[in-house]
């Protein structure tokens, strides 16, 4: 069976592209959920791509991922930073997560150094722009 790998987007990503450019790049999200779903068939993956400003709904979507997805990749965007219900949500998956930053966190200001996401994922991958969700989902490629 195709594994299932659903992909997590958070606050203000649905702005990459005009967002902080120099920072964030010129690609737009839409762009990056294409390349994700090309990789994907090469990798014998599906992928379920989502975006939300809200918290709740990411929280939501994290419990929806206990069942029938093999893996969660996860760009909380400023959520990383501050949110315990999404680090307490995350505990509760089964599956792997990788958390995902277009930026390189510690090249930026201190309070973005800190994650909640970090310990309670398998990996971290920031600072390769939109390449960053492919080389994360290639840790899930079919063996
Ligand atoms: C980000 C980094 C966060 O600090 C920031 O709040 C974002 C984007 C990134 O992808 O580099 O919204 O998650």
């Amino acid at each position: 069976m195709t594994q299932k790998i659903l992909i997590l987007n958070g606050p203000n990503l649905n702005l990459l592209g005009t967002r902080e450019p120099e920072i964030y790049g010129k690609e737009t999200l839409a762009d990056i959920e294409k390349q994700c779903k090309a990789l994907a068939k090469t990798l014998k993956l599906e992928v379920d791509f989502r975006q939300s400003n809200h918290e709740g709904e990411l929280v939501e979507w994290i419990q929806e991922a206990r069942k029938g997805f093999g893996g969660l990749i996860i760009n909380a965007g400023a959520y990383t930073h501050t949110s315990v219900a999404l680090r307490d949500a995350l505990l509760a998956l089964q599956i792997p997560i990788v958390e995902v930053h277009l930026s390189n966190l510690f090249k930026r200001e201190e309070f973005r150094h800190h994650s909640y996401i970090s310990a309670v994922a398998k990996g971290l991958i920031c600072g390769f722009g939109g390449q960053g969700y492919k080389l994360a989902l290639e840790t899930f490629k079919a063996k």
